[in-house]
């Protein structure tokens, strides 16, 4: 019984982050505004109220391990300490993060990585998919043209 019910409240999660990602994929497809020769640009995401509440929940929850500025914990974020563990990586757009798409960070976030072995603890009971999303277009508001229009034809794919 305890255990349908957990099934029932984890199959309600990834139904409300699939209302998420339909809402994503309108706005990436609203974003493709004007075609330079063979390469679509999208619009980035702009809706200021949505960005500063990721900042803030970027704030309080994730700069202790990422930094303030999502900058990362070392230069070195991708050598394993001498635990085999990584460091958190910088959010900010010079690591590869970019890499992810939207569903994949958000998974990411919610389920945390510690049953992968890793050491960033599951967000999934603590913040709505919602605040999960804003924290998402927030640290993807410090990237880079050109590593947002590359996470944008990942996510397209
Ligand atoms: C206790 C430290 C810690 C906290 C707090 C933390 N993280 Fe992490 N995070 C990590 C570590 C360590 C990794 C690297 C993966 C691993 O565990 O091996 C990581 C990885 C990630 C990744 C994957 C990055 C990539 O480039 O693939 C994302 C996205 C992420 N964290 C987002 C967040 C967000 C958003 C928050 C706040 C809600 C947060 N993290 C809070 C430690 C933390």
């Amino acid at each position: 019984m305890a255990l349908q019910l957990l099934e029932a409240k984890e199959i309600g999660r990834v139904r409300s982050l699939k209302r998420i990602l339909v809402k994503y994929v309108g706005f990436v497809l609203c974003g493709v505004a004007f075609a330079v020769p063979g390469m679509a640009q999208s619009v980035r995401f702009n809706d200021q109220v949505v960005i500063d509440q990721g900042q803030a929940l970027f704030a309080e929850n994730c700069a202790v391990c990422h930094g303030d500025k999502a900058q990362g914990a070392v230069k070195e974020w991708h050598k394993p300490d001498a635990s085999g563990k990584y460091p958190p990586p910088p959010l900010n757009g010079t690591a590869h993060t970019w890499h992810h798409s939207i569903g994949a960070l958000g998974r990411t976030i919610r389920n945390g990585t510690l049953q992968i072995g890793g050491s960033m603890p599951p967000w999934g009971g603590r913040l709505s998919d919602d605040q999960i999303f804003s924290i998402i277009m927030y640290i993807s508001s410090l990237w880079p043209e050109e590593v947002y229009q590359a996470w944008m034809q990942r996510n397209q794919q």
